[in-house]
């Protein structure tokens, strides 16, 4: 990673500190730009209730930072839901999963009123696909779901030796012009075994920072 995007990644971050209501429990993602938004949040850590943590990783960082975490199921619909993404289209439609936590993210992406999604200019693209779209499987349907993901035109890779927070196997799909997100997005969910996919185009980001840019 360049030291350009790494700057892009800690001023997105910081714009999006903007969004923290006082008093609120947060929803925070997981990944190297959502690591430099809770270290901002720390800074701020009394004016917060909480967070709900979309991974073990993103949780002891917090944990460090002594920002208190909450189990989703104890608080209820959330205000805000910040994340980075590996890629982001003109729709605000992303693949995300680069880090294997694409379910808990999707949970709470899902149970939040906003998804503000933080990224440097790299991520941007017209068409999603450059990057392998990060799909979470049951461990027992893994060469079923790959031959499923074949024949829709896609090459999946397993990921080996990665262990998802949820005991699940990730397969990343490779060479895919996804030019209907949303769609491809409903086909992929209809997979037996499939546990989720990395395209957040149903529920797509609602506010886009890239860098120190709030995209109209
Ligand atoms: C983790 C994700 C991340 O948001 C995505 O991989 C981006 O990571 P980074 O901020 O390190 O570039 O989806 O599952």
């Amino acid at each position: 990673m360049s030291t350009n995007a790494d700057a892009q990644k800690r001023q997105a971050a910081e714009q999006a500190l903007a969004f923290v209501e006082e008093g609120s429990i947060v929803g925070v993602g997981t990944g190297s730009t959502v690591a430099h938004f809770i270290r901002g949040l720390g800074t701020m850590r009394d004016r917060i209730e909480g967070v709900v943590s979309s991974s073990e990783q993103s949780t002891a960082l917090l944990a460090q930072l002594g920002i208190p975490v909450f189990d989703l199921n104890a608080v209820g619909p959330l205000a805000l839901y910040v994340d980075g993404a590996d890629e982001c289209d003109p729709h605000k439609c992303l693949i995300k999963g680069g880090g294997a936590a694409l379910t808990r993210e999707k949970i709470i992406a899902a149970a939040s009123k906003r998804f503000v999604c933080i990224i440097d200019a790299g991520k941007q693209v017209p068409v999603l696909g450059r990057f392998p779209l990060p799909v979470e499987v049951i461990p027992m349907a893994r060469s079923h779901v790959a031959r499923e993901l074949a024949l829709r035109g896609g090459q999946p890779a397993w990921r080996e030796g990665v262990v998802t927070d949820n005991g699940n196997w990730i397969l990343d799909v490779h060479n895919l012009h996804i030019n209907d997100p949303v769609k491809m997005e409903t086909d992929i969910n209809q997979i037996v075994g499939v546990v989720s996919v990395g395209l957040f185009a149903r529920r797509a980001a609602d506010i886009v920072i890239v860098g120190d840019r709030v995209l109209p």
